[in-house]
This record gives structure tokens, C-alpha cells and sequence, in this order.
């Protein structure tokens, strides 16, 4: 297959694109480099620019003289705080980019799409979440991913785009160490950091109704969330419409879990230290991915020892190049 990666050139879109390339596929990037880096991908070509605004005629131009049969479309800004500050240019970035994209498909002839979605379209949902449990974001970020799942859905009614739409949970870790995330401001990066500032890793509330009180979510490794897209690539129904699947490992680990996980890959003798709960954190989000298994026989490989030891691996990684 001939597959354009929009964002290819970040965490998730680069983990894709060396699968895509190592099985043989022809892949070309897109992307601003804004959080990309074209260190990561090595010998795959990238095409440099923003997607959000105006580029459709130059996309659709790239599309055919790459012969292009697919797009998996990653390109986009995913910090919930910065979205809450700048709606208006998160809007404009995530959701003007897909629009772009099918645009330019729509006039190129390409019918072939696979859309980096999130579980944050449920919003503050609680419990084991199904694609069919209802969509209701609580800040701007998860908003611009529902808007382009329904914008993918309204060109699938219009013209004959296969689409689907891929609701990732809590996604971490690194294939290989110069793969990993250096702009993630979730949980594994954020313990790394307190840690390496002498500082106690944080648990917010220990009096969830979870096994030790502690939130619990569905952590899923990047090498598996780059897996399903080519999974999901080759499963596209025949018929136009966009498939929205959830991706996660069905499996919860609470919080107070992961944070131990992490203090000892760090050598670490500090103590988990529990603060108050945050306000809107459900006591447990864990994705139901029955969905992608039966549609692909695609399922995560990876677990939550795997993801904490190879985000610390990157982690060694990036400090040793920031010494040197
Ligand atoms: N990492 C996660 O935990 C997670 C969870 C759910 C959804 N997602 C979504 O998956 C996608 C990929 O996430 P990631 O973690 O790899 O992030 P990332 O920031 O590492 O990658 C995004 C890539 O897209 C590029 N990009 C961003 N906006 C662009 C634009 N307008 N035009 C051209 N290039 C642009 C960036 O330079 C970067 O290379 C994003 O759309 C994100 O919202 C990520």
C-alpha cells in the first residue's frame, strides 16, 4: 500500500510509520515539525507544513504523484490545558487539518482513511466505556476530536470514503528509546520528573471505590496503538462509512500501580506521596475493545511492565543526549 502519515514524524505517526515501512508499505509524511521530528523516521521522505489552513490543493497535488492509496491522519495538538487557554486555535489545527485532509482525498480519489481519535470524546465518563457509551467532552481538545470523527462521518455519507476513527486510552511507552515522548504531560513523564527533582511522585485521592483507592486507567503501548492502525488499514469495510473503535487493553491498573512501577525502574527509594482528588477525575476509565478484536484480530501485546521500563529507557535516552 502507498500511505500518506500526516504528524508521521511524531510519537505515535513515526512508531506507524516504521511498522508501514519494515512491512513493505510506501509511506510519505506530512508534517510541521512543530512536535516532530525527522530524526525519528530516518529515510522516509517528509513533506514540511501545517495542514490546517489552505493546503488541500498542494495535499491533493502530493497525493497523486505519490500514487497515495491511504491516509492515516495523526497530525494534530493533543494538550487538554493548552486547549482550554486556546480554543479557537485548536479548533483551527485539529479539526481545519481534517478538513484539509478530505479535501484533498475527496478530489484526489483516495477513499482510504484511518483518524487518531481519543478516549477524551467521552469526556468525564466512568467505569468500562464502549464505543456506544455516550460522547461528551469536558474541554476544547476532546471536542476537536468528536468534531472530526463527525465530519469523517458526514463525508462518508457524501462520497465514497472508508474511514474509521481510533479512540486511543492512555497511551505510553517506546518501541525503541529515541522513539519516545518528549512533550507528553501525563502521568509517566510528569512522575520521571518529580523524581529526578528529588520530589515524591503525586497520587490525587486514595479513596476512589477501586481496589486501592487510587483512580484506575487503561494504559496502552505505543507499539501496540501503531499495530492497530495497520491492523486497522487492512480491515477498512468495503462499504463507505467511518468504523469508530475504541484502542486500549481492556485491562484498568490504578494509579498508585503505575506510580510504584515507576519509582522502581527509577532506582527510587522516595514514597508515593497522595494529595487530594482533582476535580472531574473519574474513579476509573478503561476502554472496552472488543470492537477492533473482532473486527481485525488485532490486540495488545504489551503491558504495563513494558510500557513504564521502555518510557524509562527513552527517558535515559533523551538525558543522555541533553548531557552530551
Ligand atoms: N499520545 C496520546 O496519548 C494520544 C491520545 C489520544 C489521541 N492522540 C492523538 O494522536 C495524534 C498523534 O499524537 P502524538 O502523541 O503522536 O503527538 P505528537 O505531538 O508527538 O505528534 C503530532 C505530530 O503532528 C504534527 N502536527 C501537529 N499539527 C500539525 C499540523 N497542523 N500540520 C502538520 N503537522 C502537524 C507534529 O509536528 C507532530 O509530528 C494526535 O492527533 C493526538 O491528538 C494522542
Amino acid at each position: 500500500m502507498r500511505v500518506l502519515v500526516t504528524g508521521g514524524a511524531g510519537y505515535i505517526g513515526a512508531h506507524t510509520s516504521r511498522l508501514l515501512e519494515a512491512r513493505g508499505d510506501y509511506v510519505l509524511v506530512v508534517d510541521d515539525l512543530v512536535t516532530g521530528s525527522r530524526d525519528r523516521i530516518p529515510g522516509i521522505p517528509v513533506v514540511e507544513g501545517n495542514l490546517a489552513n489552505g493546503s488541500a490543493l498542494q495535499l491533493e497535488t502530493l497525493m497523486h504523484e505519490h500514487r497515495i492509496d491511504a491516509v492515516i491522519h495523526f497530525a494534530g495538538q493533543k494538550q487538554v490545558a493548552e486547549s482550554v487557554v486556546n480554543p479557537a486555535w485548536y479548533y483551527e489545527q485539529n479539526v481545519g487539518s481534517v478538513a484539509q485532509v478530505l479535501l484533498a482525498m475527496e478530489r484526489a480519489g483516495v477513499t482510504k482513511l484511518v483518524f487518531s481519535s481519543s478516549a477524551a470524546v467521552y469526556g468525564d465518563a466512568s467505569g468500562a466505556i464502549s464505543e456506544a457509551a455516550q460522547t461528551s467532552p469536558i474541554n476544547p481538545y476532546g471536542a476537536t476530536k468528536l468534531v472530526g470523527e463527525q465530519l469523517i462521518t458526514a463525508c462518508a455519507a457524501a462520497w465514497p470514503l472508508r474511514a474509521a476513527s481510533l479512540r486511543y486510552f492512555n497511551v505510553g511507552g517506546a518501541g525503541t528509546p529515541e522513539l519516545g515522548d518528549t512533550q507528553a504531560l501525563n502521568l509517566i513523564p510528569i512522575c520521571f520528573e518529580q523524581i529526578a527533582a528529588g520530589l515524591a511522585p503525586i497520587v490525587f485521592g486514595d479513596d476512589y471505590d477501586t481496589s486501592d483507592g487510587t483512580c484506575v486507567r487503561d494504559y496502552v503501548h505505543v507499539s501496540d496503538v501503531a499495530d492497530a492502525h495497520l491492523a486497522m488499514l487492512d480491515a477498512l469495510p468495503e462499504q463507505p462509512g467511518n468504523t469508530v473503535l475504541n484502542i486500549g487493553t481492556g485491562i484498568g491498573t490504578t494509579v498508585r500501580t503505575m506510580v510504584e512501577a515507576i519509582l522502581a525502574v527509577s532506582g527510587s527509594d522516595l514514597a508515593v506521596e497522595v494529595a487530594g482528588r482533582r476535580i472531574g477525575d473519574p474513579a476509573a476509565v478503561v476502554g472496552v475493545v472488543d470492537g477492533i478484536q473482532d473486527l481485525t484480530g488485532w490486540r495488545a501485546r504489551y503491558s504495563v511492565s513494558d510500557i513504564v521500563e521502555s518510557a524509562w529507557r527513552s527517558r535515559q535516552y533523551f538525558d543522555g543526549l541533553s548531557v552530551n
